[in-house]
């Protein structure tokens, strides 16, 4: 399972890819709006901070309400730093979205369907080509359904019916969900930075750490 990063901060970006575990980015309007920051701009911004991942997504914005509205904007976005391969459409699930969707993918674009929340609508989407569908774990968990149970099942079915898009565990929340669906068989989970930092720690390693510097201290005084 590939690591993306879910945020539009660009320091935290910058600390994620300099690790050397970040595979793409993933944006909304949420995000973008907590940065208080014009949404081309970062997006270009970002685009050249992480010159080596496979996917930056973009995300319509939400006044783009109709298929002709989406395709429109992701026109504009597929243009910015000169054309950036990297440069992910990031689509809602909804019929215009899988419409917009569609005539992207055969245009070559590539397209994240975003918001899912049934296996069937996971179907739909990797029927309209979406290079990437983004199933929403957390938020499920919050009104008492099983996120994590969602990915497995999209999994298993892209796997019986050879279905190629990559499914992007979305809406991940602590560590643990990362364990269960890189176990679920999640091709990527996208996390914002206080997961990453969080799944390098363990109280072991550091009283480890701790125990090598004072017996080398100790040796060498
Ligand atoms: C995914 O692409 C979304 O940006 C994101 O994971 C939403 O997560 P949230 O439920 O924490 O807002």
């Amino acid at each position: 399972m590939k690591f993306f990063i879910d945020t539009a901060n660009l320091d935290d970006i910058k600390k994620a890819y300099k690790v050397g575990v970040l595979s793409g980015v993933t944006t909304n309007p949420s995000l973008v709006a907590k940065e208080g920051v014009k949404f081309e701009d970062r997006i270009a911004e970002i685009l050249q901070a992480v010159p080596e991942v496979e996917s930056v997504s973009a995300e319509v914005t939400p006044d783009a309400e109709t298929a002709e509205e989406m395709i429109a904007q992701a026109n504009e976005l597929i243009k910015i730093n000169g054309g950036d391969k990297n440069i992910t459409i990031k689509l809602p699930m909804t019929l215009d979205g899988l419409e917009a969707c569609r005539y992207l993918t055969k245009k070559g674009v590539k397209t994240n369907v975003t918001l899912i929340f049934t296996v069937n609508q996971a179907l739909l989407a990797a029927r309209a080509g979406a290079t990437y569908v983004s199933p929403f774990l957390g938020r499920l968990d919050d009104i008492s359904e099983d996120g994590v149970l969602l990915v497995a099942k999209i999994a298993e079915l892209f796997r019986i019916h050879n279905l190629d898009s990559q499914i992007i565990a979305a809406s991940v929340r602590h560590p643990d969900h990362v364990t269960r669906v890189a176990m679920a068989g999640a091709h990527i989970a996208t996390v914002p930075f206080s997961v990453i930092a969080q799944l390098a720690k363990h109280p072991l390693t550091d009283q480890g750490m701790d125990k090598f510097a004072a017996d080398w201290k100790n040796a060498t005084k």
